[in-house]
């Protein structure tokens, strides 16, 4: 009863996404009714996906394997619309007020699809959502009104709707050719009333170059899209200086920081998407109570708690915020050796860094204003 009446608290207050794949965050139930369709079919044997799918622990290596597969079985138009719909709908369900979704663009001749068509069908799905008003529209600079909304305001009896912002960030696979990395950045310019805000490199982090993707990289810039990286995933000191050099938006993870790249980290205040239960469960940090999150959080560097993929690795954003708080809420918290003082993760704290990611988005002022305001109401509703 107490612990169910502790989750609700943590599901209550209002959260910011900025780390979420799509198709890492399709519902497990959905991903097992589709790949049993796919089995009847013929076109998969069913056991064999339903043990890579239901298995806990993976390593990083076999997580890739694993999204090979959801791959076969989610890269269809309607399937993506599907997905994307129930995504969106399990974030705000948990009171995610922002949401920033990435995905990358997929290509597949033998069914008609090309990248455009790939992002038109999640586009889509953002309009399907029925069970909460969807904001995805970039402000008129003019006027501060969204220029292409999709957003209802009130239900038929007049209430107000629950409401969630989200921006879509298109995500470049390492395993592409600087063209194709090239193409999805064009795309992402032509996407921009679509709530298209910025792009992401992910994908196995110990194929591609980092040259590659450069070009791309300065370009999307240039054109004023945000940029996360995927960095520190894998020992890879020569990248890790030149992702942090490069000066992204924000990046994700930071695993293998050597005490220089944390110094060229800290010194450019880059904020750190944190994504514990995924680190835990690629064995890229060994466990929690070691995790950087701990001295990055006592140096007040930026930071935002995310899930990376909620359906692979069966969490939530509320989930990660009980991790945090019930790892590193006591005073102190063994890291690197030795026990430090943390300054203590209660629920207030746990608020605060909440809020503290609206300064982190890739949407516009307008939007954080809101979101500021959707946070001031709930602090005083819980006398915070
Ligand atoms: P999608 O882009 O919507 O297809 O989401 C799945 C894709 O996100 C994977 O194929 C990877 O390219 C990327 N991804 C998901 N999780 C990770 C991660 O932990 N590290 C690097 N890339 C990831
Ligand atoms: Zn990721």
């Amino acid at each position: 009863m107490e612990k169910q009446r502790d989750m609700d608290w943590w599901v209550s207050i209002p959260k910011v996404e900025l780390h979420a794949h799509l198709n890492g965050s399709i519902r497990g139930s959905t991903l097992l009714e589709l790949a049993r369709g796919l089995g009847e079919k013929g076109t998969i044997v069913f056991s064999d996906v339903e043990h890579a799918i239901l298995k806990d622990d993976r390593s990083l290596q076999e997580v890739f394997k694993l999204f090979d597969l959801i791959h076969i079985v989610t890269t269809d138009h309607k399937i993506l619309t599907r997905i994307t719909q129930e995504v969106v709908e399990d974030f705000a369900a948990e009171n995610v007020v922002y949401l920033e979704l990435r995905t990358t663009p997929k290509r597949n001749d033998l069914i008609g699809m090309s990248k455009r068509s790939y992002m038109e069908a999640v586009v889509k799905g953002l309009r399907a959502v029925a069970t909460v008003e969807v904001d995805l529209a970039p402000r008129d600079l003019g006027t501060g009104n969204p220029v292409n909304s999709c957003a209802i305001t009130d239900l038929c009896d007049g209430t107000a709707r629950k409401k969630i912002y989200v921006r879509l960030l298109l995500s470049i696979d390492r395993r592409e050719t600087t063209a194709s990395a090239m193409e999805t950045v064009e795309l992402a310019l032509e996407m921009r009333d679509l709530g298209v805000a910025g792009i992401d490199l992910s994908g196995n982090p110990i194929v591609g170059e980092w040259a590659t993707f450069l070009p791309a990289l300065k370009f999307a810039r240039e054109q004023g899209l945000s940029i996360t990286l995927h960095c520190g995933e894998v020992p890879n000191p020569v990248e890790i200086n030149a992702m942090l050099d490069f000066l992204p938006g924000r990046i994700g993870h930071a695993c293998f920081f050597g005490e220089e790249e944390w110094r060229k980290l800290k010194s450019c205040k880059i904020p750190v998407e944190i994504c514990l239960t995924s680190n835990i469960r690629t064995e890229t940090i060994s466990s929690v109570d070691v995790h950087h999150f701990v001295d990055l959080y006592n140096a007040e560097h930026p930071t935002v708690l995310c899930t990376d993929d909620s359906g692979v690795f069966s969490t939530s954003l509320s989930g990660e915020y009980i991790l945090a708080s019930s790892a590193f809420g006591r005073s102190y918290a063994f890291y690197e050796y030795e026990y430090r003082l943390l300054n203590g993760l209660g629920r207030s704290e746990m608020f605060r860094l909440a809020r503290k990611a609206i300064e982190f988005i890739f949407a516009d002022d307008a939007v954080k204003r809101e979101l500021g305001e959707i946070f001031e109401s709930a602090a005083r509703k819980l006398d915070l």
